[in-house]
């Protein structure tokens, strides 16, 4: 009899215990806008779509990124609530030595190899694990399959999916949310982030692009309305990083200036964080070669900084070179990345990201609004990793150790009604199945 008593008495204490992390239950619908940077919706006079989710939900001041302030390392750092040590997605550029594979950013197709994925598992699985779909639309990493599991939609990646790609998205997602036929759907959106490297943060054409951008959001508050989802969908917004300007023809760092560059046997990545494996007996020499660089430090392995969680990553090379703001790594000035700006391949960048993760303009956004958010409310500062948390809690799946702080976002929610309704009813039917286990012997 102790024993069988016991059982639902100890699920009693874990459920009152666990308490503080409460479990929603509700379809959720989350954008990945690339590159937005925190401050991009400062005056949203000209933003009507911007300014009702901020009127009806929660803005936090800013998110910190983590190291490096780069795209797939904060995808994923979103998704899992780890930092880039644990989930091993260091860069948009990455080297196994040991297999001789490369990830590159975009879409060649060993980066669909399970070796740079599997590091942690993204929320989207943990989801499909526990029989909840996710339909997701032009998510970086949506057609790989993660720890043996896919999402049960996937509109692969494109680069730089059209206004109307994402409205589509839009349309298609309500729809999915709205039948059951997904519990998560998740969009992501390229242009302000291409725009930003074209042509600046405080360019026009960012401007132009966030306006656009707030014309998708008019409709998305518009078909929610229409579809009455207001209480029932939970909305969040956020970016992997922000965007700073650069003078890349001034302020470059020619590393064939200072090393010979046959020394080296791999270089991943140009920009901001570098990663170099030189020959095994030149890693003495160009490390000191590069010591004394200005607007960059080199660092071997050990000797990265600590906060950055970052040194642990198992596609860390023997050197990181890292860029002081607004400056830029490369071989020489020619091999700087040009875009095609319609007169053939000689556009200059004009912005770009990737730095030290507390540097002010490398800052992104976050957004939420729906029945388990506070309305109206400007909270203070939250760090990228710490999203994985309210979306596991809105979306009613328990997450899985990470490095985020429940702490700093529990006060984003509404905890409106005395208690979530899955939690007050396993506490319930756990009371009634203890009473009828006491009946039964007394
Ligand atoms: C995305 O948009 C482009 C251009 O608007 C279009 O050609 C393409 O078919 C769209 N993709 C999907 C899946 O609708
Ligand atoms: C660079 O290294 C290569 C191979 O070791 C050597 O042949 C070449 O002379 C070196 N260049 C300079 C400028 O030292
Ligand atoms: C393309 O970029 C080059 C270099 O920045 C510039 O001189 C040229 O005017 C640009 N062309 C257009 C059409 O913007
Ligand atoms: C981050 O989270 C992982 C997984 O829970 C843990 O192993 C690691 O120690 C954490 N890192 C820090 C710095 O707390
Ligand atoms: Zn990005």
């Amino acid at each position: 009899m102790c024993a069988a008593l016991l059982r639902p008495l100890l699920l009693i204490l874990v459920l009152v215990l666990g308490g503080r992390f409460c479990l929603g239950d509700r379809p959720l619908l989350v954008f990945l806008i690339d590159g937005f940077r925190f401050d991009y919706m400062d005056e949203l006079s000209g933003l009507p779509g911007f300014r009702e989710l901020v009127e009806t939900g929660v803005k936090v001041d800013y998110v910190t990124p983590e190291f490096p302030s780069l795209s797939y390392p904060n995808y994923y750092s979103l998704m899992t609530g780890r930092s880039c040590d644990i989930h091993q997605m260091t860069g948009n550029y990455m080297w196994d030595e040991v297999t001789m594979k490369e990830f590159l950013i975009g879409t060649n197709l060993d980066s669909r190899l399970p070796l740079w994925w599997d590091g942690s598992e993204p929320i989207w699985v943990t989801m499909q694990k526990k029989g909840k779909n996710v339909a997701m639309y032009y998510w970086p990493g949506c057609e790989v399959e993660i720890l043996g599991v896919r999402p049960s939609f996937c509109e692969e990646y494109v680069y730089n999916p059209s206004l109307k790609n994402l409205t589509d998205s839009i349309e298609d997602a309500l729809d999915n949310l709205e039948t059951g036929k997904a519990e998560m759907a998740a969009i992501y959106y390229e242009k302000i982030d291409v725009e930003g490297h074209h042509f600046g943060p405080d360019s026009h054409q960012i401007k132009t692009a966030v306006r656009e951008l707030d014309t998708a959001l008019q409709m998305l508050n518009k078909k929610i309305k229409e579809k009455d989802l207001g209480d029932k969908l939970n909305v969040m917004l956020f970016s992997d990083h922000g965007m700073t300007a650069i003078q890349w023809m001034e302020r470059v760092i020619e590393l064939d200036q200072h090393i010979n560059m046959s020394d080296i046997v791999k270089m991943m990545d140009r920009g901001v964080v570098v990663s170099l494996w030189p020959k095994h007996n030149k890693e003495q020499e160009v490390l000191t070669a590069l010591s004394g660089v200005p607007n960059m430090r080199v660092y071997d392995r050990q000797n990265i900084p600590e906060r950055f969680h970052y040194k642990g990553g198992k596609f860390v090379p023997p050197l990181t070179l890292v860029a002081e703001p607004g400056w830029f790594i490369t071989e020489n000035k020619a091999t700087l990345p040009y875009w095609n700006n319609g007169t053939g391949t000689s556009g200059w960048q004009k912005g770009w990201h990737g730095y030290d993760n507390t540097f002010n303009d490398m800052k992104a956004f976050f957004l939420a609004t729906g029945p388990d958010f506070k309305k109206g409310l400007q909270a203070g500062p939250i760090r990228a990793v710490d999203i994985y948390n309210l979306m596991c809690s809105t979306a009613g799946v328990v997450p899985l150790p990470n490095n985020g702080s429940w702490a700093r976002v529990e006060c984003l929610l509404s905890g409106a009604g005395p208690l979530p309704r899955p939690l007050l009813w396993s506490l319930l039917t756990t009371l009634l199945l203890a009473l009828l286990l006491v009946s039964r012997y007394i």
